[in-house]
Order: C-alpha cells, then sequence, then structure tokens
C-alpha cells in the first residue's frame, strides 16, 4: 500500500469545469494550478483529474484517441508535468484516469484494425471473422468498416472494446487471455501508465476495471489476472502509484490488485439510498429529514464488503462524481452537512467531488459532450461574484457549459465569509479527519447502535465515538453497552450527554472522545 494514501484525502476534478486561466471558455491545467492552494485549505491533499489526454469527445474524453497526447484544450503536456510538480511542491498527490478498456474508434489502433489488410493491431479489439457473425452475448457493430467482421463495443458506440481476450473462448475468432494479441493490450497499457508515471502522476482511477476480459464470470477471474499482472509491474517499478478502480466489488477489485474501490450510486443500492433515494416521487434518502430509513439499509450492504477486504485495501465513498446527479438536488445544506459528517468520519479514502463542497446544483440542461443527464452535474465551479463566478473571462455564451446564476447559487468566496456555510462545515470535519489517527483510512470501525425502525445511530472509531440524528425530531439513546464520552470534537445542532443518555436533538451529528 502506498504509504501516502494512508491519509488521503481525494478531490475529484472534472478538468473541463474547474478554472479556465486563459479565457477561452474551458477549464485547463493551469487554471488548476491555480485553484491548488485553495483545495489544500480545504483540506484535500490528493486530486483525481478525468481524463485530459486527446479525444473527440464524445463521452466526456473516455473516449481516448491518443494516451500519451493531451487535450489542447487542457494544455500542453508540459502544463501537465508543471501541474505533477505544483501538486508535490504541495506535499499533495494527483491521480489520473485510465481507460482500459476501450479506445475512441478515432484512435490510430482502431483505424489500423479496422483495415482489411492484417497489421500489428489487427487484434488489438475484439472482431468476430464474418461481417454476417455477430458477437452474441456482446454489444458490437456491423457494417462500418472494410473489415470482414463487426466489433465489440465497451460502452457509447464510439468506444470499441480493447481486447483483453475472452476467460473461455468458444468460437474461433475469440482468443484466450493469453494469447500473444491479447497480451500486446496488456502490454501496451502498461507503457501507457509507465508514461504517465515517468512523467509525474501517482497512480490512476481506473475507469470500468471490470470490464477486460470479455465472458468473464461474476468472480471476474480473467480480468483479476490482467490486474494482478499489472499490480505486480507497479510494485516492482512504481510501488508508491496508487490505483483505484471504477468496480463498486471490494472484495474482487481489493485481491485483484487494487488498493481501492468505489461505493458507486447504483439504484436502490446502499449507497444510494443515503443520499438520492426517490420512491414514488417521494425524497426517501436516509439523509433528508422527513425519510423513515434506517441507516441499516445502508450498512447492511457497505458492512459486508467492507469486513472482507479492511486489511487489505480500501472501500471508498464519495460525495457524488461526474456520472451522478449532484447530492444538492436531494438535499438541502443541513442535510449535505450531516452526510458530509458521516462520509468523512468513514473508512476508506473519502473523495469530494468539485463544487459539492459549497453545495454546488444540478441543472437542467441540454446533453453535452455524451453527457445525457449527467450534464448537469458537470457545470463549471463558482469560485466568486465576478463575471461568471470567477470560472472564466469568456463571454457567458462561450463558455463550456453555463455557470449557475440563478437566485441563491453558491459560491467559495461568499461561503468563505459564512461561519455557518456548508464549506466551512466541510474544512473543520476534513481537519479533525486529518489530525486523528482514528478516523483516517485504516482505523477501525465498529457500528455500535442502529435499529431497524430508527433513524438515529452511532458508529465507533477507536477512541472517537460518532452519532448522529437525520430526523425532524429529538431523540434520546439510552444504551448501557455504548461508552461514556467526554470532550465534543464536532457537532451539528444539539447533542448531550448524562447519566449514560445520549441526546440528539433534531438533525444533528456530533463527534465526541471516549472518556
Ligand atoms: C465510467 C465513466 O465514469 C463515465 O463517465 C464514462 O462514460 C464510462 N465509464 C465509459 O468510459
Amino acid at each position: 500500500m502506498p504509504a501516502w494514501l494512508k491519509d488521503a484525502i481525494f478531490y475529484e476534478i472534472y478538468p473541463q469545469s474547474f478554472k479556465d486561466s486563459n479565457g477561452d471558455g474551458i477549464g485547463d491545467f493551469n487554471g488548476i494550478i491555480e485553484k491548488l492552494d485553495y483545495i489544500k485549505e480545504l483540506g484535500c491533499n490528493a486530486i483525481w483529474m478525468n481524463p485530459c489526454y486527446d479525444s473527440p469527445f464524445q463521452d466526456g474524453g473516455y473516449d481516448v484517441r491518443d494516451y500519451k497526447k493531451t487535450a489542447e484544450r487542457y494544455g500542453s503536456i508540459e502544463d501537465l508535468v508543471h501541474l505533477f510538480e505544483e501538486v508535490h511542491k504541495r506535499e499533495m498527490h494527483i491521480l489520473l484516469d485510465l481507460v482500459p478498456g476501450h479506445t475512441s474508434e478515432e484512435h490510430p489502433w482502431f483505424k489500423e484494425s479496422s483495415k482489411v489488410e492484417r497489421n500489428e493491431y489487427s487484434d488489438r479489439y475484439i472482431w468476430t471473422d464474418k461481417w454476417f457473425h455477430g458477437a452474441q452475448g456482446l454489444n458490437y457493430i456491423a457494417g462500418e468498416s472494410p473489415r470482414d467482421g463487426v466489433y465489440v463495443l465497451n460502452y457509447f458506440k464510439c468506444q470499441p472494446a480493447l481486447n483483453y481476450g475472452f476467460l473461455h473462448p468458444e468460437e474461433c475468432w475469440q482468443k484466450g487471455i493469453d494469447d500473444p494479441a491479447c497480451l500486446e493490450t496488456r502490454e501496451a497499457l502498461k507503457d501507457i501508465m509507465r508514461f504517465w508515471l515517468d512523467k509525474g502522476c501517482d497512480g490512476f482511477r481506473v475507469d470500468m476495471a471490470d470490464s477486460l476480459v470479455k465472458k468473464d464470470d461474476e468472480s471476474k477471474s480473467g480480468t483479476s489476472e490482467v490486474w494482478k499482472n499489472v499490480r505486480k509491474m507497479l510494485d516492482a517499478e512504481y510501488p508508491e502509484a496508487a490505483l483505484v478502480s471504477e468496480w463498486n466489488k471490494p472484495q474482487v477489485a481489493i485481491p485483484a490488485g487494487f488498493h481501492m474501490d468505489f461505493f458507486l450510486d447504483w439504484e436502490g443500492n446502499g449507497y444510494n439510498l443515503l443520499m438520492r433515494n426517490i420512491v414514488d416521487g417521494k425524497n426517501n434518502s436516509f439523509f433528508h429529514k422527513d425519510s423513515d430509513r434506517s441507516v441499516l439499509d445502508f450498512f447492511d450492504e457497505y458492512l459486508e464488503k467492507y469486513e472482507q477486504i479492511k486489511d487489505k485495501g480500501q472501500y471508498c465513498l464519495i460525495t457524488g462524481n461526474h456520472d451522478m446527479i449532484r447530492a444538492a438536488f436531494y438535499l438541502d445544506v443541513r442535510e449535505l452537512k450531516l452526510a458530509y459528517s458521516f462520509l468523512f468520519t468513514m473508512p476508506g479514502n473519502p473523495f469530494l467531488y468539485y463544487g459539492d463542497e459549497i453545495g454546488m446544483r444540478y441543472q437542467n440542461l441540454p446533453t453535452k459532450e455524451g453527457g445525457y443527464t449527467r450534464t448537469g452535474s458537470r457545470t463549471p465551479m463558482q469560485w466568486d461574484n465576478t463575471e461568471n463566478c470567477g470560472f472564466s473571462t469568456a463571454f457567458a455564451k462561450d463558455l463550456y457549459l453555463p455557470v449557475d446564476t440563478k437566485p441563491g447559487a453558491p459560491n467559495v468566496a461568499q461561503e468563505e465569509q459564512d461561519k455557518d456555510s456548508l464549506l466551512n462545515m466541510v474544512k473543520e470535519i476534513l481537519a479533525i479527519r486529518r489530525r486523528e489517527a482514528d478516523l483516517q483510512e485504516n482505523a477501525n470501525l465498529e457500528l455500535v447502535y442502529a435499529k431497524k425502525d430508527e433513524r438515529g445511530f452511532a458508529y465507533r472509531r477507536g477512541s472517537l465515538l460518532m452519532l448522529c440524528n437525520p430526523s425532524g425530531e429529538e431523540i434520546v439513546i439510552e444504551e448501557t453497552s455504548l461508552p461514556k464520552v467526554g470532550e465534543k470534537l464536532f457537532t451539528i445542532g444539539e447533542a448531550s450527554y448524562t447519566d449514560g443518555k445520549y441526546m440528539l436533538g433534531k438533525q444533528s451529528f456530533v463527534l465526541w472522545k471516549i472518556a
């Protein structure tokens, strides 16, 4: 495990929308450099930046045309290396986004692969042997290329799947995972990783990490073999490089070689029920004041996975990401405060999506660059009250996406001045997390009080006890097995402790030192 992960708190940056330094209406590397001190002061010491490579941008950059070139809109490779240096100067770390499962259909490998004549890249992607042979059980495109065959997709139409082979090849065109062509794909992936690690990045968030080997069973043993092999290379050559997977199966991803995996937002799962759950038009997210949920709706699923990996890797909680509707769409500021206090005091490396710290709102916008409903969560960061909220000096009509300038739109400058703001609360809880070893990624977690029909709950981490009441009514928890508490390190709302009784005011969260 890279030592720096022990207390890493990540900030996710969608580079298009963070800070435009040259007035062309779109965010860039130099803009991020300008805001590194802000990120550090916020309490985050690590960054995950979404794809920044050359791309036709049909899927926000997850359609890579050249893995070793930066997208012009963000700046040159020298600018990116400069960003790495500035990050490191501040004792921070940065992960790039690695897209291993597919490229853009404009990638030169794919263009070569589509040709009739056999060449070095003919088997870099998955093709069937005849134009009228489909790839059963997989998405594919027929009739688009001179080559006699159809090709398999990994996600959108613009994203042909790279060939890591099939776990149990059945058709003549399916290759085993150890076929030389599939091993070459693997080596090409390692080559890309080495390229960026040599330039100074600190590791990768890995897109659709589970998607490599096809017709892989539930256990994902083929895909895991690929990652174990990649990890072996990293351990030998870049032991401080970190890998986080977009997988949501830590019990599989961690043994496969990842250091961290995300608890992703899938409709109706434990994470979704915390902050983004609408049932029959009614908000029933756990942190919503009027919800009737118990926190066990989250913990039942979380603990089962957490227990399996707890000494081996991290199961990471996020405030949101570029694929989800912003949390502020479902929760008001008080509810967000409770939710974040919880997320930031749990095990695993937390990930904060840019703008969530000020409660940036979801905007209803037409799709941009393959974003669809995700577009409204990708709008420019709101820095202050100046033109375009300080994001860019371009004309508003030329911005990558419109800035939220509607009444009530939050911004950093205004929240910095307000001691009760969400931003200041985030700073406070992150500072506590950094200070208290018991709140760090590997420190123990114990759910000490939660009931199916109750809203309040308590969890312990070493010498600290956290209690939360998301409901609109005061509650008293009387439970002899809970430890006596002393100094209060952090509170939202009212909370007190007397004679074995924990009084929790409406919508409260408290972090106590155990006496
Ligand atoms: C997951 C990424 O987070 C998402 O934005 C992208 O569209 C797909 N993978 C395809 O790469």
